[in-house]
């Protein structure tokens, strides 16, 4: 029974755990990237401890020196990890104590390692936010300069994935601007519900000490302290709202990067992408793969099954702290380093997309061009639905003719209807409806130009 490593919590046990149990419970595996996060708190619980006179000054001044030496140790690679060390938490007070002797024993006064773990997830967290918020504006300004260098663009918007209308190929891509922007705006309110202190909560109860929390809160950098010690130490809400915030982001991404898979097909053809951002087939010579979208696409199911994981893991767990929470770090690791690599392969694929400006104007003539004539009739006395009726006409006598809408003269269209005049023609370009969509959202181009102004582009 005699082992060379200890636990935290031995003293209530004749026997150690088994290997295998040990090995399954054990989080340290993933929960090691927590340090930096395991060692701030530590630190200042340390110095709020005797601030507040509850451990002696001269071993806060030790245990410091020996969260100092343990951070060192980290940052070198040369921290030695032993296999009875459960997770971080246990394995940076092991070897601190180790360092500094019983003074070390001192630092878990007032403090459980369930109120600990939160406390790193939630620096964890909000550092996360604020990386993927910048990198998610990165992605934002390239969709915008896109936006901004293809300005005079027109393509066929759709419905039904069928061509409906013309629109600028600016104003498509200015929606997924604003998609994002969305995104954005989640992550922000988001970050308002994770910027709590749960420090201080103890295991479940409170703590009988007289600690300080509004200056752990202060020096930790936290807008609030949790006002519910049972709440604190149960609560994973803001990490589900978190992966619900990146599921949808996903769900935004995922539809961009099928638009764009589908534009650059022969098919469409409207967009190339750069080489550096394509690959190649081991067969095929000629192919030309837009890898990286669809690899931006897939990643969405990683994404979406971390915020199911998080549902799944908490309900119907009963209050407080179960270990089965244990669970809620590799879903949320797993999805910020997902959604913060894939901005950024975004981010720097983006402004190298061509944009083929011919076959995107060439397939938003014709029939795209119908509600043109409708709208014309319209504005002309003829209720829109009867409008709507009489150029449904046209476009069946033009299919069975085979011929294009812009190919009939006056005469053939006045067959339909006499309120058809010469200024007819200069209605059916892609330009003429993309102009005339002048309400306010509408893709023509003095509103696209007024809102890449708003961007700031
Ligand atoms: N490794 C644990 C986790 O990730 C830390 C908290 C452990 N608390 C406990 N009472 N066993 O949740």
């Amino acid at each position: 029974m005699a082992r060379k490593t200890k636990k935290l919590w031995e003293g209530r046990f004749s026997a150690p755990p088994s290997r295998v149990a040990e090995e399954f419970t054990g989080s340290l595996r993933f929960d090691r990237r927590l340090w930096p996060y395991d060692l701030r708190g530590s630190e200042v619980h340390c110095k709020m401890l005797a601030r507040q006179g509850i451990i002696p000054k001269r071993d806060a001044t030790k245990i410091l020196a020996g969260l100092a030496q343990v951070r060192k140790e980290l940052l070198a690679g040369r921290f030695r990890f032993e296999p009875s060390d459960e997770d971080i938490h246990s394995a940076i007070e092991r070897r601190m104590t180790e360092i500094v002797g019983p003074a070390g024993g001192r630092l878990h006064t007032a403090r459980s390692r369930n109120d600990q773990v939160v406390l790193d997830v939630r620096l964890f967290l909000k550092d996360v936010l604020d990386k993927l918020r910048v990198t998610l504006e990165e992605v934002r300004k390239a969709i915008a300069g896109l936006a901004h260098r293809n300005l005079d663009l027109v393509m066929p918007g759709y419905t039904h994935m069928q061509r409906a209308q013309p629109v600028l190929l600016a104003h498509h891509l200015l929606a997924y601007y604003d998609m994002l922007g969305r995104d954005d705006e989640r992550f922000r309110d988001c970050r308002t519900r994770v910027d709590v202190l749960p420090l201080g909560s103890g295991a479940l109860a409170g703590v009988p000490y007289p600690i300080d929390r509004e200056f752990v809160a202060e020096q930790l950098d936290f807008a609030r302290v949790a006002q519910n010690s049972i709440d604190a130490v149960s609560d994973r809400d803001f990490i589900a709202e978190f992966l619900a915030a990146a599921s949808i982001l996903f769900v935004h991404l995922s539809r961009l990067c099928t638009d764009l898979t589908q534009w650059a097909t022969s098919e469409f053809g409207f967009v190339e992408f750069p080489d550096e951002f394509s690959t190649g087939s081991s067969i095929m010579p000629q192919k030309k793969n837009p890898d990286v979208a669809e690899i931006i696409r897939g990643k969405s199911g990683r994404v979406f099954a971390s915020l199911q994981a998080l549902l799944v893991i908490q309900k119907g767990l009963p209050l407080a702290y179960q270990s089965d929470l244990q669970e809620d770090k590799e879903p949320l690791f797993d999805a910020s380093d997902t959604a913060l690599s894939t901005l950024k392969t975004l981010a720097a694929m983006l402004p190298g997309l061509r944009f083929r400006k011919e076959r995107m104007r060439d397939a938003a003539r014709g029939f795209l061009l119908a509600t043109e004539l409708a709208d014309y009739l319209a504005e002309r006395g003829m209720p829109f639905r009867e409008a709507h009726g009489v150029v449904g006409a046209i476009v069946q006598h033009c299919l069975k003719d085979g011929v294009e809408l812009e190919a009939l003269s006056l005469a053939e269209l006045r067959r339909f209807s006499t309120r058809f005049e010469r200024d007819v023609a200069e209605r059916l370009t892609p330009e003429a409806a993309v102009a005339r969509r002048k309400a306010t959202g509408g893709t023509a181009r003095a509103n696209v130009e007024k809102r890449l102004a708003e961007i700031g582009v």
